[in-house]
């Protein structure tokens, strides 16, 4: 790793847990950086299902994914995370991947939401197979606000320890309200 930003923190766990061949799903697509990322790692053989609620971050990722050569092995869809059980055909998948908040270039009143993200969450780990991870990135301060930091926190503390296994790091010394990764691992 170079710099330890959130994302690069993320993907290397990503690098770690995922194979050739696998499913996974990016539930906020935003300009497919994660989703690039995911599908480099499932190749030719894979899948990967991106969300997004914003036609901006479907034209982004695609013109990034068609640049890239990977375009072949995505599903781009243009609907809530929440709506996930409805287009992911296989069950169940490897991988889920959430980077919460607004699309950086985009109208930051569009960003994810409390009740959807936990809905999402809880969605998606219904989907994810024994062994499977979920990666969660968590904004909070600035135009983030504290509301959905705060209930992701909760919520997630009170997950089944015998059904998953938490991790969360923390910028420690970082001022400003750090980005807070988190690993959800299905037992
Ligand atoms: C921080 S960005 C994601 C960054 C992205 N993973 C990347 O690599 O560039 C958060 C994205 O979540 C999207 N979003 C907000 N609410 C959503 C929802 N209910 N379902 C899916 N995506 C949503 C926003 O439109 C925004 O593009």
């Amino acid at each position: 790793m170079k710099s330890y930003q959130i994302t690069e923190f993320v993907h290397h766990f990503l690098e770690n847990h995922i194979k050739t061949g696998n499913i996974c799903i990016d539930a906020t697509m935003g300009n497919g950086n994660d989703t690039l990322k995911l599908c480099e790692l499932v190749g030719d053989q894979g899948k990967v299902y991106a969300f997004d609620i914003q036609k901006q971050a479907l034209e982004n990722t695609k013109k990034l994914l068609e640049d890239q050569k990977v375009i072949h092995i995505a599903s781009l869809i243009l609907a809530s995370h929440t709506h996930m059980h409805n287009y992911v055909e296989e069950n169940p998948v490897d991988c889920i991947v959430f980077n919460f908040g607004y699309l950086p270039s985009g109208d930051h009143n569009l960003a994810t939401k409390a009740d959807t993200s936990i809905e999402a969450i809880t969605q998606g780990l219904s989907l994810l197979r024994k062994g499977g991870l979920m990666s969660l990135c968590i904004y909070s301060g600035g135009d983030s606000g504290f509301e959905e930091r705060d209930a992701l926190l909760e919520f997630l503390k009170n997950l089944d320890a015998k059904k998953y296994l938490v991790i969360l790091s923390s910028y420690y010394n970082r001022p400003n309200n750090p980005p807070i990764p988190v690993m959800v691992i299905k037992r």
